[in-house]
């Protein structure tokens, strides 16, 4: 399994954590006692939760033990870390409100999981989660043109590839599963500096698989031929690349 590196994921945390922010402000849970956050990565954005809500018991889960152990920096009284696949996870008692940012796309058809973690939540509680909407986008077809090539194919042919849904895919999920649901879309553009900012945005996270599944030698060639094509598809105007990222946000709450 491809590895997480929490220190290149945080590189781009403002940009990475708005999202997060612009999903909370439309869960609406005054009291809530327990929240849980499924994937919650390096921690950063988990204890924003305890903040939130004070009263409440915290708990962020991730199946990559390198993002855990950064995020128990964060623990506390009321905020604890543990390694868990959302896939097979389930609370002891129902929780009051389930978030999941930026993880369920690396979970295939994940839409046939929405049951079960509703499942999960209480009646009357909430369920928000946000994927990336932006598989389409050269930042990820032009890998995937590079990674399909007869030398690197061998290596990254069946490599783990993030997708996801539409809003109105999940909405017409959700309300099926008798929820009241808020799904949208936004695109970001995010401004970006340095050199192959684009390059380093994606690696710490879309890129991963790919680029880990090759040997040393092919994984530093594609690399560089992936950076000229992003500079191409991305280019820096005065110092500032742009790169636009549509994001998909659905906050659903459970019937009473
Ligand atoms: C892009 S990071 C998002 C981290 C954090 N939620 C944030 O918004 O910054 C995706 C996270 O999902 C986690 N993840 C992927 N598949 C998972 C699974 N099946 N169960 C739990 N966590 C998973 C990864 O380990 C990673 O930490």
């Amino acid at each position: 399994m491809p590895v997480w590196d929490p220190s290149t994921y945080l590189e781009f945390a403002d940009d990475r954590g708005r999202p997060f922010a612009d999903l909370l402000a439309r869960v609406a849970a005054e009291e809530p006692t327990t929240v849980v956050d499924l994937g919650c990565g390096p921690g950063q954005l988990t204890a924003t939760l305890a903040r939130r809500w004070p009263r409440a018991d915290v708990l962020g889960l991730d199946s990559a033990p390198e993002m855990v152990a950064r995020a128990q920096a964060y623990g506390g009284e009321r905020l604890a870390f543990a390694v868990a696949d959302l896939r097979t996870w389930a609370p002891a008692r129902p929780v009051d409100v389930l978030l999941s940012n930026a993880a369920l796309q690396w979970v295939p058809d994940h839409r046939a999981l929405l049951p079960r973690l509703l499942a999960a939540v209480a009646p009357g509680g909430w369920f928000a989660f946000q994927v990336p909407g932006n598989f389409a986008e050269p930042s990820h077809t032009l890998l995937h043109e590079l990674a399909d090539r007869p030398a690197y194919a061998p290596y990254t042919r069946g490599v783990e590839q993030p997708a996801a849904a539409g809003p109105a895919d999940y909405l017409s999920d959700l309300v099926g599963l008798g929820c009241t649901v808020d799904a949208w879309e936004t695109t970001y553009l995010h401004q970006l500096d340095g050199p192959d900012p684009v390059f380093r945005w994606v690696s710490g996270t879309g890129a991963r698989p790919v680029l880990q599944a090759l040997p040393e030698g092919l994984r530093e060639e594609l690399a560089a031929a992936y950076r000229v094509r992003l500079r191409e598809a991305y280019p820096a105007v005065d110092g500032c690349t742009v790169l636009p990222f549509r994001r998909v946000f659905v906050v659903a709450r459970t019937p009473r």
